[in-house]
């Protein structure tokens, strides 16, 4: 029998990657400050989203997650909310359009602030200082100062993120998602790369597709998909003192629900069955994510799905793969057919990111296009094996035009990743890369649907 779960039952647990406040009395009233705020998001939002990932979960909808490794205080301008949003939306639409499929389009943002680290500390000539953990917990500039966990950063992170938030619902429904603007979706810089081209091709046949439908008598009025969209959002369920006091009980259904955000994922460090992060994230109804990696094992994941899932609800979980390229051919196969035979409900999708971050030969942190390819072009190919249904992706990727992951059709090398290294944390794709990626991944998807309405075809012949 479970214990009983309150929102600071994950108090009693161990918790990793948890900052050390060296001034607990202001910790407490940070906490007491943000629990006494308006939610981010509201509950009902949260159940459509599992309602949509119970979709994907069974094979009729795609799901694309995707945004800044972490959020910045200093990176917060409306043009670059709005070039994110503009990018996963263009991303999504090609998806779309090219496999027949439903997007489910969740932002990594309006809340992706605190990181983990691999090593607590940092040490650069001799000095040793915290380690940068986000700026929802301390700064990135390389001082004691800066360094140190402050928890007022959480009250300006509540506040950055809710005005992220709002402008994303302006942008999703106020009508800059209308299909009819599909054109003018199309960032300035990414115009006339091939890319570009290709996504510019895409929209004219999405524009003839909209006429003959409005010849037909579906037009934005009649049909409010047409003009807005809806867009969730999602961050690492990291810091608990700030996700707990955001978690508040939905008067209509008399859960509790995490409101900093539409759904929260558990990070491959903090997945430990009888750790704080998943004794919090059990309690909270909100769709969840939980990555794995590597050392993620078939026996832990069903305990992890028998904690976080007890009723194996379709939706609740999302399982985010983040192997390496050279790595999951060898571990996602045990996972999926241990899901299977224990008959688990799941959304599978590929974060290509995290399993293929290395040193490029200048110094930076990197990742190599071709190696992200290579994991979701291997995902795709496992699940096509297993019979399982790959059921979305996971990107780290902004707006702009950044030089930090190599390779892509404008081959960007490691001798010019100093350009425009822009990140907080991890190396992100550039609007070029991403929207190239979507291309390739719309492909997998188009074929992947194929081979399932085969399979139904041949098992309803049967
Ligand atoms: C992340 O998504 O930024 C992250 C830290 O991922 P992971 O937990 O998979 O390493
Ligand atoms: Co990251």
């Amino acid at each position: 029998m479970a214990q009983r779960w309150t929102p600071d039952s994950w108090r009693s647990k161990p918790a990793k990657q948890m900052p050390d406040y060296p001034d607990p009395a202001r910790l407490a009233e940070v906490e007491a400050q943000l629990a006494s705020y308006p939610p981010l998001v509201f509950a009902g939002e949260a159940r459509s989203l599992k309602a949509r990932l119970a979709k994907v979960a069974a094979g009729e909808a795609f799901l694309l997650q995707g945004g800044d490794c972490a959020e910045a205080f200093s990176d917060f301008e409306a043009d670059k909310i709005r070039d994110t949003f503009r990018v996963l939306l263009q991303m999504a639409v090609v998806l779309m359009f090219g496999s027949a499929v439903p997007v489910v389009k969740v932002g990594r943002m309006a809340g992706q602030f605190a990181k983990p680290r691999s090593a607590d500390t940092e040490t650069i000539d001799g000095k040793e200082l915290p380690s940068y953990r986000g700026d929802i917990i301390n700064g990135y500039e390389f001082d004691a100062a800066a360094r140190t966990p402050d928890p007022d950063r959480m009250l300006r992170a509540y506040n950055q993120s809710a005005a992220t938030l709002n402008l994303l619902r302006a942008f999703a429904q106020g009508g800059y998602a209308d299909l009819h603007k599909v054109h003018q979706w199309t960032l300035g810089f990414v115009g006339r790369s091939p890319e570009g081209q290709r996504y510019e091709a895409f929209a004219n046949r999405i524009d003839e597709a909209v006429q003959f439908m409005a010849a037909c008598g579906v037009t934005a009025e009649s049909t409010p998909s047409i003009r807005e969209t809806e867009f969730y959002t999602s961050h690492e369920a990291l810091l608990l003192p700030y996700e707990q006091a955001l978690t508040r009980i939905d008067s209509t259904s008399g859960d509790w629900y995490d409101v900093s955000a539409h759904m929260l994922w558990i990070g491959d460090r903090t997945r430990q069955p009888d750790g704080a992060h998943v004794e919090f994230l059990r309690g909270v109804k909100n769709p969840l994510g939980l990555k794995c990696g590597p050392t993620s094992d078939p026996d832990d994941l069903i305990r992890l799905l028998d904690t976080l899932n007890p009723d194996n609800e379709p939706g609740r979980m999302t399982l985010i793969v983040r192997m390496g390229a050279d790595k999951v051919e060898r571990h996602l196969p045990p996972l999926i057919r241990r899901v299977q035979a224990e008959g688990r409900t799941v959304v599978w999708s590929c974060d290509p990111m995290h399993g293929n971050t290395v040193k490029s030969t200048t110094g930076y942190k990197t990742r190599r296009f071709d190696a992200i390819l290579q994991e979701v072009g291997a995902f795709f190919a496992i699940h096509h094996a297993e019979g399982t249904y790959p059921g979305g992706v996971h990107f780290e990727l902004t707006g702009q035009d950044v030089t930090e992951c190599t390779g892509g059709a404008q081959a960007i090398t490691d001798n010019v990743l100093s350009l425009r290294y822009h990140t907080a944390c991890d190396p992100r794709l550039n609007a070029h890369q991403a929207l190239e990626l979507a291309f390739l991944t719309a492909e997998k998807l188009k074929e992947a649907r194929a081979d399932r309405d085969r399979a139904r075809r041949i098992a309803a012949a049967e």
